[in-house]
């Protein structure tokens, strides 16, 4: 059973679909926030699960990420899970945990990288959307894919109604792939998501 670690930064769905398909693969044993009262941290509370806030503000980024580091590392995390973390993390914590830490982006990566992914979908005139769960490197929403789900993009869609429908298959994808990477049947290597 690994222990995992969550670092969120507001609401906190994805996260509740980690806790809720938690089982023998792996088990959430800490949530860190960087932004107080964040959502997520009451259903973290909710599941009996220790949380932190670690606030990124008046501080450098690298000591922003120092401190983070030293809490997973104090939690004994094994896997670390950004679910809705609004933070770029620094190249030297990326690679503290490569392999140990993947990200859920609400676009097909490599396509809509980055802020506004369904405003710029839409205006793009797209088809398909969908979700990308990949190992984090440090260049932003560029590591290796290891899994994804698409959404078709509907006539008269909103960018909150193209979210809302990518929010739910985010929901199945992302503790699907936690599950396979707790359980070593996917790994980093060669900067590539190997499946065994
Ligand atoms: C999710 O849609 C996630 O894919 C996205 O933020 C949302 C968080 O929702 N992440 C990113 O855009 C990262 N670049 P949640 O807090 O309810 O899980």
């Amino acid at each position: 059973m690994k222990r995992v670690a969550v670092l969120i930064s507001g609401r906190g769905s994805n996260l509740g679909s980690l806790i809720e398909a938690a089982g023998d693969s792996y088990k959430i044993i800490r949530v860190i926030s960087n932004i107080e009262g964040a959502a997520g941290l009451d259903r973290a509370q909710a599941a009996g699960i220790s949380t932190q806030l670690i606030s990124h503000k008046d501080k450098s980024r690298e000591a922003f990420d120092a401190e983070i580091d030293a809490a997973l590392r104090a939690a004994d995390a094994q896997i670390v899970v950004l679910a809705g973390f609004m933070r770029i993390l620094s190249d030297g914590f990326v690679r503290g945990w490569e392999g140990k830490l993947i990200n859920i982006h609400p676009s097909l990566l490599p396509a809509y990288k980055g802020t506004r992914v369904h405003e710029r979908v839409i205006e793009a005139g797209e088809a398909l959307s969908g979700a990308t769960v990949h190992f984090v490197v440090p260049e932003l929403d560029a590591g290796p894919v290891i899994a994804q789900a698409s959404v078709p993009v509907q006539p008269d869609e909103s960018p909150q109604t193209l979210a809302d429908r990518v929010l739910a298959v985010e929901h199945a994808l992302y503790p699907e792939v936690l599950r396979l990477l707790a359980d070593g049947k996917v790994k980093l290597h060669n900067g590539l998501a190997v499946f065994s």
